[in-house]
């Protein structure tokens, strides 16, 4: 049956590749790419070659107000009857900066918004017009552990605050440094883990929520903002490290995006796919107190921008 799934991050990278696999294994779905500037429109271009069914709606994920229009657009479109029923959320846009300063419009520390709030804002806004079954998968990372085997101590490891703090720049030691930004990297992806399993407790019966973690992926635009020395690793040198077990080709990768989207890997909802299976978090990710309070702090920092949308609160 026809359906519409919507997705972030489908312009390069990972989601490029899950793109593809999910256009190609899946024809009768209408993948709907979120994307900035001119992403949007030549990911449509390429994409929908093949007479592939894909459209775009525009958004900048560092502006709320930029998501909530992306949002209200697309629950139109399928309040109209413009797109097939809506199936699936795919929050798989994601940066990592070499600072925790970078402050988004509405005042937000950029990784934070991008990585956390975009995703909660897009959940929230659409959910009551999901047709079950349906799926959100988050892209989730490995950093989210912060030990030596999971990422060979190439980005720190989280370091929890209460939510407001993480939301605004500033919120650890040395903000100025790519060690503090990649500290907010590693912090955003636990976020992210314990807002699935929020999502699998509060959303409608039917709208499964998972995490999934595609492992390192050297070659991806991922560093793009980090200094030349480390630009010229990931994209020429950690590239080789993929034929290790440590890390994994970017192609593999979006394959595996792709088999969760389409359910090919099994995953209940509130489970974390790491790579081709589902798998244990950190056990940090667990912690059901935390969950509730960024749940809480997540819903009071896009309450604006969901003020009027009307979507079905669950709270
Ligand atoms: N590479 C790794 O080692 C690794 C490991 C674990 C998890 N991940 C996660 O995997 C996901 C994909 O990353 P990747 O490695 O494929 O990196 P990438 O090549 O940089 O892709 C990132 C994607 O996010 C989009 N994006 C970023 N900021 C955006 C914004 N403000 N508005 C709209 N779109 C935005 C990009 O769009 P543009 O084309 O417009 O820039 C691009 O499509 C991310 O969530 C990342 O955290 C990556």
């Amino acid at each position: 049956m026809q359906h519409t799934i919507v997705m972030t991050g489908a312009s390069r990278g990972i989601g490029r590749v899950a793109a593809e696999h999910i256009l190609r294994r899946s024809p009768d779905v209408h993948l709907l790419v979120v994307a900035r500037g001119p992403s949007g429109a030549r990911s449509v271009a390429e994409l929908g070659a093949g007479g592939h069914a894909v459209s775009h709606v525009p958004a900048d994920l560092g502006s709320l107000e930029s998501v909530r229009s992306a949002a209200t657009g697309i629950r139109g479109r399928l309040e109209r009857g413009e797109l097939p029923p809506l199936r699936g959320f795919v929050g798989n846009a994601g940066v990592q900066y070499t600072n925790a300063l970078t402050e988004t419009p509405d005042g937000f520390e950029a990784t934070f918004a991008v990585n956390v709030l975009a995703n909660h804002l897009f959940v929230r806004l659409l959910q009551d017009r999901f047709t079950a079954p349906a799926r959100i998968v988050i892209t989730a990372s490995d950093t989210h552990f912060g030990d030596f085997k999971h990422n060979m101590g190439m980005v720190p490891g989280p370091s929890w605050k209460s939510p407001d703090v993480l939301a605004r720049t500033g919120a650890f030691p040395g903000p100025g440094t790519a060690a503090g930004g990649r500290t907010a990297y590693s912090t955003s992806k636990l976020a992210v883990i314990h807002l699935v399993h929020e999502y699998a407790r509060r959303l409608p019966a039917g709208i499964d929520a998972v995490a999934y973690n595609p492992g390192f992926v050297p070659g991806t635009g991922l560093a793009r903002d980090a200094g030349p020395l480390t630009r010229f690793a990931m994209r020429c040198v950690l590239p080789m490290t993929a034929l290790k077990p440590f890390a994994t080709g970017r192609r593999a990768a979006g394959r595996r995006l792709a088999d969760v989207v389409l359910g090919t890997t099994r995953a209940p909802s509130g489970s974390y796919v790491d790579r081709d299976r589902v798998d244990r978090s950190s056990r940090e990710s667990y912690d059901k107190r935390r969950e509730g309070e960024l749940w809480e702090a997540a819903e009071r920092l896009t309450a604006a921008y969901t003020a009027g949308a009307d979507p079905s609160r669950t709270t």
